[in-house]
């Protein structure tokens, strides 16, 4: 593979203004979509409201009346672009569905950049992360069955395990040790900064869209679930960005953030399937590129630097996506139990002390009982059991996974305990293909 995007040719600026129809595209279909294809379109739109959020904080600290005035024309092609790419999405997929697909990206998305991550300790916040949006999908899966009937497979087809994970009341912290150790702006690859601003756009995004549509459901317990989990995503968004060295300049970060969507939509582009969205991948690839080459020009400018030596000469591959069973398995039967130290790395359950920062937190917030344990119980009331689409041998081992998983201090007083899922082990699995 040979692509290097400061070498490649991009769409002029001025042509890069569409017309309203060319904006708003025909929406993929709701039960046809494949289901990467999906993830393709919710991650994009995390990219793009996050260089269109970028230039404008960069924008409101900027005096230099050049700068200003360039990254007022490329925010508003952002913009555009955001709307092409989110309205992509059908009416009749629900603020639930398009649930179930947030949490499937941010798995998949994680499970392949933790493969692809030459930092180790950014390799070990991925993967902690990862099993945290895992236990999201299985909470979220229950109300897609208890409030809409839906078969989480409709919309995660098959590709993304529905079962337990480290307990969602456990992913309440202390938000100042969720803050990790930064990388170092001249030792790390491009791959690396790439990996953490996808993941970083892709958390905030998944936020915002809680934050933004947990209301819309009536049911209480629905929507405290959207509040509790929203509230965890914003942990996310804090834990990834500390990643990002904090001395890069201005110009530097806009840089790489033009550098990650080249890189995104090429991604999509070479894996898409849908005919329709390749031709749309690649029409925003090369404003992009465009895009690219002006940063690149004013870090030149401004800064007597070689863009290469912030992003390389190759392009990487932030968001491949495909069934990441076996590795996200993995990682859940050994690291259900780590959870965050004080030092700004890892411990295990077993390990923390009395007074660690988050217990506080986590008896806060539960006080009442925790959402995500409701969401559960009410399964339990509905079909004896919870709703999981995996192998059964996996489903037999949800007991273990919690035995190893869950705090045994600042419980919710709701919690379905190790004992709940052993009698459950002895129901039959919801089957929604069963013919009545
Ligand atoms: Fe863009
Ligand atoms: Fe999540
Ligand atoms: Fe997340
Ligand atoms: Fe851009």
């Amino acid at each position: 593979m040979t692509f290097n995007a400061l070498k490649e040719k991009g769409m002029p600026l001025e042509k890069q203004i569409k017309s309203w129809h060319d904006i708003v595209k025909r929406p993929y279909k709701r039960m046809d979509v494949d289901c990467y294809t999906r993830t393709r379109q919710i991650l994009m739109n995390g990219i793009e409201t996050e260089a269109w959020g970028f230039k404008h904080c960069f924008a409101r600290k900027c005096e230099d009346n050049e700068l200003k005035s360039i990254l007022a024309k490329i925010r508003r092609i952002e913009d555009m672009q955001q709307t092409t790419v989110n309205w992509l999405s059908p009416v009749n997929q629900t603020v639930l569905d398009t649930t179930l697909g947030y949490e499937q990206v941010a798995i998949d998305l994680t499970a392949w950049l933790a493969q692809n991550e030459p930092d180790e300790y950014v390799k070990e916040t991925f993967d902690f992360g990862l099993l945290e949006d895992f236990d999201h999908l299985y909470r979220y899966s229950q109300w897609a069955y208890l409030y809409e009937g839906t078969n989480p497979d409709d919309i995660l087809q098959g590709m993304t395990d529905v079962v337990i994970g480290r307990p969602t009341q456990n992913h309440h912290n202390d938000n100042v040790i969720r803050l990790r150790k930064h990388y170092d702006k001249n030792t790390a690859s491009a791959q690396t900064k790439v990996n953490i601003l996808t993941l970083v756009s892709g958390e905030q995004q998944t936020h915002n869209y809680y934050a933004e549509h947990g209301f819309m459901y009536g049911n209480d317990d629905l929507k405290k679930t959207y509040a509790e989990i929203c509230d965890v995503e914003e942990e996310h968004v804090t834990m990834y960005e500390s990643l990002i060295d904090p001395s890069e300049t201005a110009l530097e970060k806009w840089l790489i953030h033009e550098f990650t969507e080249v890189c995104n939509y090429y991604n999509c582009y070479t894996d898409e399937v849908d005919k329709r969205l390749k031709l749309i991948w690649e029409e925003l690839l090369s404003m992009e590129i465009e895009h690219l080459h002006i940063a690149a020009d004013l870090i030149k400018k401004h800064e007597k630097r070689d863009p290469e030596e912030i992003i390389g000469t190759e392009i990487v591959l932030p968001c491949h996506f495909e069934s990441q069973k076996e590795y996200v398995t993995n990682i859940l039967e050994n690291e259900v139990g780590k959870r965050l130290d004080e030092n700004m790395d890892y411990t295990t359950i077993d390990k923390l002390k009395d007074d660690w920062a988050s217990y506080d937190v986590q008896e806060a917030v539960a006080d009442k009982g925790a959402p995500s344990e409701k969401a559960v119980q009410l399964s339990i009331a509905t079909l004896g059991r919870d709703i999981v689409c995996a192998d059964k041998k996996l489903v037999k081992k949800q007991s273990g996974l919690l035995e190893k998983g869950l705090e045994r201090k600042a419980q919710a007083p709701n919690t379905v305990s190790v004992a709940d899922y052993e009698r459950m082990d002895n129901v039959e699995i919801y089957d929604f293909e069963e013919e009545i």
